[in-house]
Parts: C-alpha cells; sequence; structure tokens
C-alpha cells in the first residue's frame, strides 16, 4: 500500500498541524510504502516572498524530521523537485470542468478571506490531484478539510481512465475520526490564518498557553472542562489518566484556568523538548537535510517515471 501526504509551507507548522495531520503520518509509517512532500508549489498561491518561501520550505523538513519522520521509512521530498508533477497537472487541467473547481471550499474560503482570485488558488486542487495521482497513491492521510480535494482527485481519475484507459488507481482519504479539530488559543479552529496558533516550537509557547482565553468563572466555581480550550488542548499531549484527573478537578471547583495552563505547559514541554532537541542538531548541519531532500526526490521521481510515461503515451505524446 501506497501512503502519501504532502503539507504546504505557508507559516510555520502549529499544534493543529501536528495533532491534525503529522502525527497520523507518523502513526502510519510502518504500514506501507510511505511518501510526504513539502507542497512549496502549493505555497505560492498565498506566499509571495522567495525568501520566506525557501525558509519555511527547510523549516517543514525540519519540524517533519524532528518530531517523528524517518526517512529510512518514509520517502521526504520538496514538490518543486519532482516536475513530474507539473506536467501531470497539465494533462489533468485539460479534463477538469471549470464547474468542479468552482464548487470547492477551499477557494471560496480564501476569497472570502480576501484572497486575489488567481489561476494558482482556482487550479489548486488540479495539482494536489496530480501530486497524489503521480505516485499512484492508496491513501492520503490529510485534514477534514482536505476531503473535498481528495473528491476531486478520485473524479479527475476516473475522467482520466474513461478517456485514455484505465491508468490511475482511485486514491482514498484517510481522515482519522479521533482526530477532532483542534482548537486555537481563542477557541476557535487553531489555523494561522486566525492568528491564533502556538507553534512547534514557539519561543513565547509560555505566554501564548497563559494567554488562552477563558470564561471568568472564579478559582472555586465548578466548571465544565468539555467548554474551554485549555482541557481540549491538554487532552492531546496528556495521558488518559492525567486528562482524567484535570476532568474531575474542574468539575469539583477550587482549581483555577491558570492552574491548568500550567499543566498544559508541563505536558507540552514533556512531548516536544526531546524533538526541539533533534531539530537543533539538524539545524546546525543544513547540508545533511539536503542531502535526505535530494534523495527523496530521487526516489520520489524513480516512483512517478513510469506513470508519467504510461500517461504522455496514453493522452498521444
Ligand atoms: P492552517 O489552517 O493553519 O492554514 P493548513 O490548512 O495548512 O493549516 O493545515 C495543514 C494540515 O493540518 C491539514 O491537513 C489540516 O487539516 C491540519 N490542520 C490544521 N489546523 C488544524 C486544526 N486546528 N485541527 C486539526 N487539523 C488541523
Ligand atoms: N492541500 C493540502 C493542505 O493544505 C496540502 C497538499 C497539497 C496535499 N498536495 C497534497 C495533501 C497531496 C495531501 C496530498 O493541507
Amino acid at each position: 500500500m501506497r501512503i502519501l501526504t504532502g503539507i504546504q509551507p505557508s507559516g510555520k507548522l502549529h499544534w493543529g498541524n501536528y495533532f491534525g495531520a503529522m502525527k497520523s503520518m507518523f502513526d502510519l509509517q510502518d504500514k506501507g510504502e510511505n511518501f510526504m512532500f513539502i507542497a512549496n508549489y502549493h505555497a505560492m498561491t498565498t506566499v509571495s516572498d522567495g525568501k520566506q518561501l525557501r525558509e519555511s520550505t527547510r523549516d517543514v523538513a525540519l519540524d517533519y524530521l524532528a518530531c517523528g519522520l524517518d526517512p529510512e521509512k518514509t520517502v521526504i521530498y520538496r514538490q518543486s523537485d519532482v516536475p513530474e508533477v507539473q506536467e501531470l497537472a497539465w494533462y489533468l487541467s485539460c479534463l477538469t470542468p471549470m464547474g468542479l473547481l468552482e464548487r470547492c471550499h477551499s477557494y471560496k474560503d480564501k476569497m472570502a478571506h480576501g484572497f486575489e482570485a488567481t489561476h494558482g488558488l482556482f487550479a489548486y486542487p488540479v495539482l494536489m490531484a496530480a501530486d497524489i495521482l503521480i505516485m499512484n497513491a492508496d491513501l492520503v492521510p490529510v485534514g477534514k478539510d482536505q476531503k473535498q480535494h481528495l473528491e476531486v482527485t478520485r473524479d479527475l481519475a476516473q475522467k482520466f481512465n474513461n478517456r485514455f484507459g484505465e491508468i490511475f488507481k482511485l486514491p482514498d482519504a484517510y481522515i482519522p475520526e479521533t482526530v477532532a479539530t483542534i482548537p486555537g488559543t481563542d477557541g476557535q479552529k487553531m489555523s494561522k490564518s486566525y492568528h491564533n496558533t502556538i507553534e512547534l516550537f514557539d519561543p513565547s509557547a509560555k505566554k501564548k498557553i497563559m494567554g488562552i482565553v477563558t470564561d471568568s468563572k472564579t478559582v472555586e466555581e465548578p466548571k465544565d472542562p468539555e467548554t474551554n480550550s485549555i482541557f481540549g488542548l491538554y487532552k492531546l499531549f496528556a495521558t488518559e489518566e492525567e486528562v482524567a484527573q484535570m476532568a474531575s478537578a474542574f468539575r469539583a471547583g477550587g482549581y483555577g484556568y491558570g492552574q491548568a495552563k500550567k499543566e498544559l505547559l508541563a505536558a507540552y514541554r514533556r512531548l516536544f523538548d526531546p524533538f526541539k532537541e533533534r531539530r537543533d542538531a539538524l539545524q546546525r548541519d543544513p547540508d545533511a537535510l539536503e542531502d535526505i531532500l535530494k534523495a527523496g526526490a530521487a526516489k520520489a521521481r524513480q516512483a512517478a517515471a513510469p506513470i508519467i510515461e504510461k500517461v504522455r503515451k496514453a493522452v498521444g505524446l
């Protein structure tokens, strides 16, 4: 089984990305043939500063490697190092109905958030389909918000097969039901667009945790743990027993939000301090990082080669 996922380097990765996407990918590392790529072409739909794009691409690679991606088990590469992706995107574009893209939520969302209506943003799902189909992926771990893009991918694969012969497998999205929407410091979904994130290696993590918005109940008052985001976040880091303890402390009263925030900070550090050490070591050796990405790209291109060959022949080139 081939498992593939990608992430855009469009800002620093945060807890929502870790628990919503990265972790489920790491959990699958022993379950198949794994590919993970940094979608730097996709990021260009929203990032227009070259230096920033280059740095974010490197940061995402460092974050994945530090937090658990093992390059012996998972091929990690930059999207732009595999030109076959762009080539396939064009072939798919030629059979993509406009209406299919017009229905995509992500495009409409971006418009609602004031982004310029570019062709790149509009065609984003076609490029994503190309990422997936060029690697012949069976399973694509993504967040809930990407479900529609997987439907578009299947749709395009089917259209291509109908027109040119059976070349593509229809990939399945892997959206673990256990992964909830991770709340941000303001209680809304954690997202860089809402400026409510805590980054994976955030130097101001403590300040952000202490600043998590709560209601104004006093320490003495009993509280419903399910309605505050401190508890929602603590659940991600803590053991079942610790979670049960915090829940009953909240319900009993005499347990304040400040105390809960301190416990959340400690639980975060317990998980992330070792990752930070690994990240610092990787960061000190940029050549080694480049070697990992180059080796990944070579393997990805090897996997793409037979597919693009068949596709070129099928379309008449
Ligand atoms: P952002 O919302 O900060 O722009 P992205 O859209 O780039 O994040 O998300 C990349 C991946 O991380 C996606 O698979 C997405 O579903 C997952 N993800 C991001 N934020 C959250 C969240 N708050 N809860 C769960 N998963 C998330
Ligand atoms: N659109 C995805 C996101 O924002 C990133 C992505 C691009 C992707 N291409 C992909 C994910 C292919 C999985 C497979 O999260």
